[in-house]
């Protein structure tokens, strides 16, 4: 692991195994309290330089980060697709994600500024500074191995916070990748660290209890979300939380039918459907509902499923055995409880689920209520916008959700009354660097990307200073 400028080993190790094949393609050190905690003082010591250092060199550092990561694409994606399983294709392209957010905040670091505001008092000028909260601990999930990193990290280090990742036992290897690509470029000892861990709750309690550490920010799922909450208030750190979602996505009878089947077949099943973002209930208005079936199942069955390093294939295996019986567990609760599978369903080996679509889904079936993660993507009919809204909005979750139609009035209305974090209109896959992203209710706290990106890793100081007169000495 990474720490304070150094590779350093510890006492236990854990293996890092394939998806695909279940085959050990890494073994890492497992940080415990030890380690935890020399990253801990680490972070704490560099902080005090690298955020007395301007934003223009911060942000030079970050484009040479930038220019490293574009140019070790390949190796990268390699990485990522055998720790969890992503195809290669998208393995490219998420590591093109992931550099967006670096080249994003190398630029956005350096407009970060203050506000003057005028006093009642004329011998009073009032006035406020943006200063970098402070030591980041940064939780990452397996899904997106890079570009959660990048939109975490970047924000971070251009505003002058020091970070340290844990990433997911599942996929550290990329975290590792980074940190190396940090470490070439130049950056400082014990601004960005990466501890790997196969025990997290003790390396995380290390953080939490150490004042020192100023904000916790975690993409993962809402319960351990939750629990994070709480024992951070410890410490009351700073926290930014992206949390799980459960997205509807409305196709109304005006909609283009053919670019909505494209659409929900790139948001549902992108990265095996293994995304927070991604639809997991398509409602579809009553007049068009078997029409709409019918081609989804079609494009659906196209899907090549297969090994993740095969450039023809579009669907790997789930990261584990936990999150394919998840899956195939949705698909048996739905079909006893009537629903009809029109396409894939057929169990296969390994942590392979088939790309699967269910019609006359109900909203009793756990498929309504959980986020599946996975390749399986439910219809249920509609009649009206204010009966769809109203389904829409029955979810604890608030992260994306998306609309189909041709009628811009439509569109409008729909999307201010849904309530969540982010809306695709007519737009699958509606996620860049320069917009928010998050969620409402139990999706989480805060917005990642865009100059709301930024904002959290910066507490704001007012400075009040009173003059020893109000006019000029004549
Ligand atoms: C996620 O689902 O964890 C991230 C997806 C995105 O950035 O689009």
């Amino acid at each position: 692991m990474f720490v304070n400028g150094q590779w350093i080993s510890a006492f236990g190790w854990f293996p890092v195994r394939s998806p695909a094949t279940g085959e050990i393609i890494a073994e890492l050190p497992s940080a415990g309290i030890e380690e935890a905690m020399l990253a801990a003082d680490a972070a704490s010591a560099a902080f005090q330089t690298w955020r007395q250092t301007t934003a223009h060199h911060r942000c030079a550092l970050l484009r040479a980060w930038y220019n490293a990561v574009i140019e070790h694409t390949e190796g990268i994606a390699r990485t990522i697709t055998m720790e969890m399983g992503k195809p290669i294709q998208e393995a490219r392209g998420e590591v093109v994600y992931a550099a967006s957010f670096i080249d994003w905040f190398a630029e956005e670091g350096r407009r970060v500024g203050g506000e003057s505001m005028p006093s009642q008092h004329g011998d009073k000028r009032l006035a406020t500074l943006q200063q970098p909260v402070g030591p980041v601990y940064a939780i990452t999930p397996w899904n997106f191995p890079a570009a959660m990193i990048t939109r975490k990290l970047a924000p971070a280090l251009a505003v002058g916070c020091t970070a340290i990742v844990k990433p997911p036992v599942q996929a550290p290897l990329t975290a590792l990748y980074f940190a190396k690509l940090w470490e070439d470029v130049g950056g400082p000892p014990g601004t960005l660290q990466v501890i790997t861990t196969a025990d997290p709750r003790t390396v995380s309690q290390v953080m939490f209890d150490d004042p020192r550490i100023r904000k916790l920010t975690f993409t993962g799922s809402t319960e351990v979300g939750k629990r994070l909450y709480e024992q951070s208030a410890k410490t009351l750190k700073r926290m930014s939380l992206e949390l799980g979602g459960h997205a509807p996505f409305i196709i109304f009878e005006d909609a283009d039918l053919d670019a909505a089947v494209d659409e929900v077949v790139a948001c549902k099943f992108r990265n095996a459907g293994q995304t927070c973002v991604c639809t997991n209930r398509i409602y579809v208005h009553r007049s068009i509902a078997s029409q709409f079936a019918e081609k989804l199942a079609v494009a659906v069955n196209r899907l090549q499923v297969g090994d993740p390093l095969l450039e023809s294939t579009r669907i790997g295996p789930l990261v584990d055995e936990h999150a394919r019986d998840k899956a195939l567990s949705h698909i048996a609760d739905a079909v006893a409880q009537g629903a009809r599978i029109i396409a894939g369903g057929v169990r296969m080996e390994g942590f392979y689920v088939q790309p699967t679509v269910l019609q006359d889904v109900t909203a009793t079936m756990l498929i309504m209520q959980e986020e599946t993660f996975g390749p399986v993507a439910p219809l249920i009919t509609f009649d009206s916008e204010a009966e769809v809204v109203a389904a829409a909005n029955a979810s604890p979750y608030g992260l994306a959700a998306y609309l189909w139609t041709r009628n811009l009035t439509r569109a409008q209305l729909v999307a201010e009354a849904l309530e969540y974090g982010m809306i695709g209109v007519n737009d699958g896959a509606p996620s860049t660097a320069q917009a928010p992203f998050g969620g409402n209710k139990d999706s989480g706290l805060g917005r990642e990307g865009g100059h709301w990106g930024l904002q959290e890793y910066l507490d704001v100081k007012f400075i009040s200073t009173k003059l020893e007169r109000c006019t000029l000495e004549s």
